[in-house]
């Protein structure tokens, strides 16, 4: 069957449908395209850049040109994902007008279909705004990064009815402003089974359990590249970091030994030029 671009149509088919939609974090263009020729349906530029490619200890020092730059390199490698950017810390908190020019950015400049935020009714001003401006938002709840401190460090949301009252309440809020669907981030797998009979776009999970229309995973966390953490609930399907590790250990043996490069590697000029060199 010829493969077409993943629209929010079709991913709101896919619900209906009853079928997994799948999703993965890319951050440059040689990942976006090797996700995309794999056949997920969407793919994330996510502020997990900050941590996972930068570096840093969180995602809070992102800005919007880190974002774009990224952006704009994993739209050139997506010709099938539907593509969704995360606004960083600070892009959109401040005001609905701030939040609606960087969300702008992420469509004119970083070429992505859609905005992601975390945040549920302290952030719904900005989503309805986001959304009246014509530009697709997801949203972002339980478990939010960027408000880690706050939410007592990288925990589990929701254990308590209280708050799990408070993510299922904002699931159904963030339906009725406008979203197209909700990333559910570490809460147990009852409460995303309730979200997701609950709204009738799509739930996204990530250390959310098996009940969500979808599931998405940190791509550096599968492939093993990222060795300073790993959530319990990233599984690791290759260990890149360790094929990576070797490719570099073999080159710098054979550079060394003086059997990189081969001949297959080197270039030869006819001996005739050669001998009519003045020196
Ligand atoms: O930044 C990110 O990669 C994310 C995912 C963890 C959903 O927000």
């Amino acid at each position: 069957m010829e493969r077409k671009k993943v629209t929010i149509t079709g991913l709101l088919n896919k619900k209906k449908e009853n079928k997994p939609i799948t999703m993965l974090t890319a951050y440059d263009f040689p990942l976006a395209s090797i996700i995309d020729e794999a056949g997920i349906d969407m793919i994330l530029v996510g502020d997990s850049v900050g941590m996972v490619v930068l570096g840093y200890e969180n995602t809070l020092p992102v800005t919007m040109d880190d974002m774009l730059h990224h952006c704009k390199a994993v739209a050139r490698g997506t010709k099938y994902a539907f593509l969704v950017g995360d606004m960083p810390f600070m892009s959109y908190q401040v005001s609905s007008e701030e939040a609606i020019r960087n969300a702008g950015r992420f469509v004119k400049e970083g070429n992505c279909d859609a905005v992601k935020l975390e945040g549920g009714i302290e952030v719904i001003d900005q989503i309805k705004a986001i959304v009246k401006a014509g530009i697709p938002a997801m949203s972002h709840i339980g478990l939010t990064p960027q408000s880690a401190t706050q939410l007592g460090g990288f925990k589990v949301q929701g254990k308590t009815a209280v708050s799990a009252e408070k993510i299922i309440d904002d699931a159904i809020r963030l339906e009725k402003v406008g979203c197209f669907g909700i990333i559910l981030e570490c809460i147990p797998d009852k409460i995303s089974k309730i979200i997701t009979s609950k709204v009738k776009i799509p739930t996204i999970g990530i250390g959310a359990g098996i009940h969500c229309d979808g599931q998405v995973l940190v791509t550096y966390d599968i492939l093993g590249l990222y060795k300073k953490f790993t959530p319990k609930f990233a599984k690791k399907y290759t260990d890149v970091f360790l094929q990576i590790k070797k490719a570099a250990e073999q080159y710098k043996a054979e550079v060394e030994e003086r059997k990189f490069p081969a001949k297959e590697h080197s270039f030869t000029i006819d001996e005739k030029e050669l001998k009519k060199l003045k020196m």
